[in-house]
């Protein structure tokens, strides 16, 4: 296992990155026009590390990485004409967008992969407000964690009011002392382990050591976890994280328990933070997930004069998002059982249609099961079938050593209980992270129809067998 961190931070992040609360989109698009933008994915290099050390060689969407922050207004429709510069054939996944089943991006079951030279056009309506993400879908492993990943934010009809409105995505990078990304991708300890962690944190593609804020300040931040497998729970010292939305879906504003932000892979949360710590003082902010690797972040620097005399006080609740609420009483519950991995007694299963022993099933680099069937090279039929309009409550147990975030495709679930303890807000998300052994439950209408992955987001997971689809019709 590398060492965590090791490298030294120097880079001071400005307003780099900083997007007013006002909206830097011009007038929303007719209904009937999309906003129509290009977005290409190449091979190029990042300064990821400060200016003393060598950049890296990255794949990055329009010669950055993260790619754009795409911007649009909930309400609009999104055009956007991709081109793959890439050697490898790749698609382009919209996390957590309720787009029709033929823009989601997953070869084998909505799209062909676009080969090198070639291009594909996505679009699709922005019903929901939030923070959402895009990436491959076409080995993950290696393209995401080569740098293929970035923001989408859809703005609210009536934003909250923020002195700032800022992207955090967040990335972990497995690098070599030259700086270079190691490149054993998808291998066999990562895959039955905890997937590929990472020993250079990265905050929008830099590893930065402060971050200036100002006196009464409010700063939205809208955290992107884009990294594997690395969970982030991040603790702001000396401040009061407000959690307003979680997967791009407002929640009612809540400090989160110990005041400890988690995000894990392909979660986002909307965090407000009030800067209300004294002029020309510091605060870390350290990432505290993993025991013994706790590290800082980035530490918060104030200026010497506040931006205003008194701290912020408008309100904090976004507007819901038009989802379909779903019935808990006429749920009908459905069972999935994610196992296998290292540490666990691994009993092997289906693969293509072949009942597998364990050792079999490794042989084939197959280590992770859902409801005893592991996906192969192409997904085979529905493991679960569910019928449009219908509520589903789905009991998901963990039953391996690691954690896992889970994600569906294509329409969102509350988050019920976990460990049968009620979960407080019910909230809506895209990815569920489960903790190792640990029980959710979930509930969900089925209401976007077609064929819809469900998988670890951990794609060194999703990739040995930890992914399955939803049919909804
Ligand atoms: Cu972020 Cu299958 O997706
Ligand atoms: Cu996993």
């Amino acid at each position: 296992m590398p060492s965590p961190r090791p490298f030294s931070r120097r880079g001071l992040l400005r307003g780099a990155v900083a997007v007013a609360g006002v909206s830097l989109l011009p007038p929303a698009a007719r209904a009937d026009t999309p906003r129509e933008l290009t977005l290409r994915a190449a091979p190029a290099t990042a300064q990821l590390l400060p200016a003393s050390n060598r950049a890296t060689a990255v794949w990055a969407y329009d010669g950055q990485t993260p790619g754009p922050v795409l911007r649009f207004r909930q309400g609009e429709r999104a055009r956007i004409v991709f081109h793959n510069d890439l050697p490898q054939p790749t698609t382009v996944h919209w996390h957590g967008l309720r787009v029709p089943n033929a823009m989601d991006g997953v070869p084998g079951i909505s799209q062909t992969p676009v080969p090198p030279g070639g291009r594909f056009v996505y679009e699709f309506d922005l019903e929901d407000a939030g923070s959402y993400w895009y990436h491959p879908h076409f080995r993950s492993a290696e393209q995401q964690d080569r740098g293929l990943h970035g923001a989408l934010i859809v703005e609210e009809h009536s934003p909250i009011a923020v002195d700032r409105d800022l992207v955090w995505l967040l990335d972990d990078w497995r690098l070599d002392e030259q700086g270079t990304i190691v490149e054993d991708f998808g291998n066999r300890h990562d895959a039955s382990h905890a997937g590929r962690l990472g020993n250079t944190a990265t905050i929008n593609g830099r590893a930065i050591e402060r971050f200036a804020v100002r006196g009464n300040e409010r700063v939205r931040l809208r955290l992107v976890n884009a990294a594997n497998a690395w969970i982030n729970a991040l603790r702001f010292t000396g401040h009061s994280p407000v959690i307003i939305a979680l997967d791009g879906q407002p929640v009612t504003p809540h400090r989160p328990a110990g005041d400890v932000v988690v995000v894990g892979p392909a979660q986002r949360v909307d965090v407000v933070v009030d800067m209300l710590a004294a002029p020309g003082s510091r605060h870390a902010v350290e990432d505290v997930h993993y025991p013994g690797r706790e590290y800082t972040l980035v530490e918060l620097e104030y200026a010497s004069h506040p931006l205003r005399e008194a701290p912020p006080d408008a309100p904090l609740a976004l507007a819901p998002n038009p989802l379909p609420e779903p019935d808990p009483d006429s749920a009908e519950r459905l069972m999935l059982d994610f196992a296998g991995g290292a540490m666990s007694r691994f009993q092997g299963g289906l693969l293509d249609g072949e009942q597998l022993d364990a050792r079999a099933m490794v042989r084939r680099g197959r280590f992770w099961t859902v409801n005893g069937v592991a996906a192969g090279e192409t997904h085979g039929e529905p493991l679960l079938r569910l019928v449009r309009g219908r509520s589903y409550r789905l009991h998901l147990h963990n039953d391996t050593a690691f954690p896992h975030p889970v994600h569906l495709h294509g329409q969102h679930f509350r988050v019920l209980s976990r460990e049968g303890v009620a979960e407080p807000r019910r909230p809506w998300r895209d990815t569920v992270l489960l903790a190792a052994r640990e029980h959710a439950e979930v509930l969900l209408v089925a209401h976007n129809p077609g064929h819809w992955l469900l998988h670890c987001h951990i794609p060194e997971h999703m990739d040995s067998g930890m992914s399955t689809v939803v049919e909804i019709a």
